[in-house]
């Protein structure tokens, strides 16, 4: 039975809704996330509702028109960052994605401009520098992991571009303590801890959750000292996103506190750096396992001189793009859009909607739509360059006054580090067996990370 968000009236049709018990429903979106879409998608269509413990009923929608209406609707007809309360231990509760309404409004007006244009373009020296020192290490004839290598590129890029820190001991431990954190949500079964608020108890420092707070502690004490530090040198700020951060003010003349400050680094860390490891990571994946498409790549890398070619001149390889883009299609590494929880009933597809329900855009199923995807399964980039595809057909990065403050950066992150190393290193796909997504958190990562040995260096 679903439980009405409201005081719903009984002539209302809503949408289908699965009807196993949501325990059931819960365990199988965790351990087999894919197979329990694609099951209800065959059995219920574009739109129905679906319910996982310690989550509100949800109504999860595949239809681009659909995703259209709700990423282009009034902003205020839906309230998301309230929905978002499971990420609040990670990023606390300034961060943009907890956000709402005006505030969240001001807030992206105040991150957006260092991910975008001139400003960004500044990044591209410091991607490919990154890069180019975490790969130097790889040895010919060694085997490694993908994804731990890819994170190490990603979070000094975040370090670097947003907060602007030199290598050094802080640094240093900033790194080694975000990479446990994270780890703690390694398992897919895990993510219990972060669905379930019951479970989120200290008992000890040896207790999952007490080990997750006294990490976060410890990161937290890293990055006030930074953020003090940095307020006494305002006369000379640097090109890095914490810096602009710092000499901000709001309509009052007012500068953001030190909370403030702390919780949207950590939104950045949070939502920027594993996410484009994990693209990365399965980037290489499909590059290898698809030998034609190695070949393609290193045609179109071979004819820029790569050495001495502009970063933004590489980001726009037309089939480098392709590559990326198809990597994010096939498995995105975020399944659903944030959640949007309606301020006031809507109509879609033909269905009521009341008022206090979550509608979240399935990612995942709506790039797995046969009618726009042909052979959704088959890894082709060659799509991307014989269509243009709508941004409610393919949205790996959500959409309307959510969508990924980080887009454009991830992009150009993905592009350069995957150019650096391909243009570097001749690499071979140690896996056997195709690789599928597990649950890393909220993320969804290539089971195993990816497995590669260097073949040949130049
Ligand atoms: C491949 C890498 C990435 C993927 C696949 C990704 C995906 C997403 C998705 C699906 C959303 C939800 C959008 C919606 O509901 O409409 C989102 C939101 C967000 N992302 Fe990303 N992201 C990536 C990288 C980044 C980076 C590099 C940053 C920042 C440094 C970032 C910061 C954010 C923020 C702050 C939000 C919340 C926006 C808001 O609430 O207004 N992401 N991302």
């Amino acid at each position: 039975m679903i439980t009405f968000p409201e005081n719903v009236q009984t002539s209302y049709k809503l949408p289908p809704q699965a009807t196993e018990p949501r325990w059931y429903q819960t365990a199988r979106a965790i351990i087999q996330p894919i197979e329990n879409l694609d099951w209800h998608q065959k059995k219920y269509g574009d739109i129905f509702i679906s319910r996982f413990a310690g989550f509100p009923t949800q109504v999860i929608i595949s239809n681009p028109q659909a995703i259209q209406e709700l990423f282009t609707a009034d902003a205020k007809l839906f309230e998301s960052g309230s929905g978002n309360k499971v990420i609040q231990p990670l990023v606390g509760t300034n961060s943009l994605i907890l956000l709402d309404g005006d505030r969240h409004l001001q807030q992206r007006k105040l991150l957006m401009p260092p991910f975008h244009g001139e400003r960004m373009k500044a990044y591209g020296n410091l991607i490919c520098e990154i890069a180019n020192q975490i790969t130097s290490q790889w040895q010919v004839g060694q085997s490694f992991i993908a994804r731990p290598n890819m994170q190490e590129i990603s979070l000094k890029v975040i370090l670097s571009a947003v907060f602007g820190l030199k290598e050094g001991e802080r640094y240093q431990k900033i790194q080694q303590i975000l990479v446990e954190m994270l780890d703690t949500f390694n398992a897919p079964l895990s993510v219990v801890f972060l669905f379930f608020q019951s479970l989120q108890r200290d008992l000890g420092a040896w207790s999952p959750w007490g080990k997750f707070i006294r990490r976060r502690q410890q990161l937290d004490e890293l990055i006030y000292q930074e953020i003090r530090e940095r307020r006494h040198q305002a006369d000379s700020p640097g090109e890095d996103i914490m810096s602009l951060l710092l000499s901000a003010r709001d309509e009052n003349g007012q500068p953001m506190s030190d909370e403030e400050l702390r919780d949207e680094l950590m939104t950045m860390l949070f939502a920027g750096h594993e996410t484009t490891a994990i693209a990365l990571a399965w980037a290489l994946y499909w590059i290898h396992y698809v030998p034609e498409v190695r070949e393609k790549l290193l045609q179109e890398l071979n004819s820029v001189d790569i050495s001495s070619a502009d970063p933004t001149t590489i980001a726009q390889l037309p089939y480098l793009n392709a590559v990326c883009s198809e990597t994010l299609r096939i498995y995105p590494i975020v399944f659903f859009s944030l959640p949007r929880i309606l301020q006031a009933p809507m109509q879609l597809m033909g269905y009521d909607l009341p008022k206090g329900m979550t509608i979240s855009a399935c990612i995942y199923l709506t790039h797995h739509r046969p009618d726009i995807y042909p052979e959704p399964q088959r890894f082709r980039p060659e799509r991307f360059l014989e269509r243009q595809f709508s941004p409610y057909e393919f949205v790996p990065f959500g959409g309307g006054n959510r969508r990924c403050l980080g887009m454009a950066f991830a992009l150009f992150e993905m592009k350069l580090v995957l150019t650096t190393i391909l243009s570097h290193y001749s690499l071979e796909l140690l896996e056997k067996a195709p690789i599928k997504p597990v649950r890393r958190g909220i993320v969804f990562t290539p089971a195993g990370g990816v497995h590669l040995m260097v073949k040949d260096k130049f």
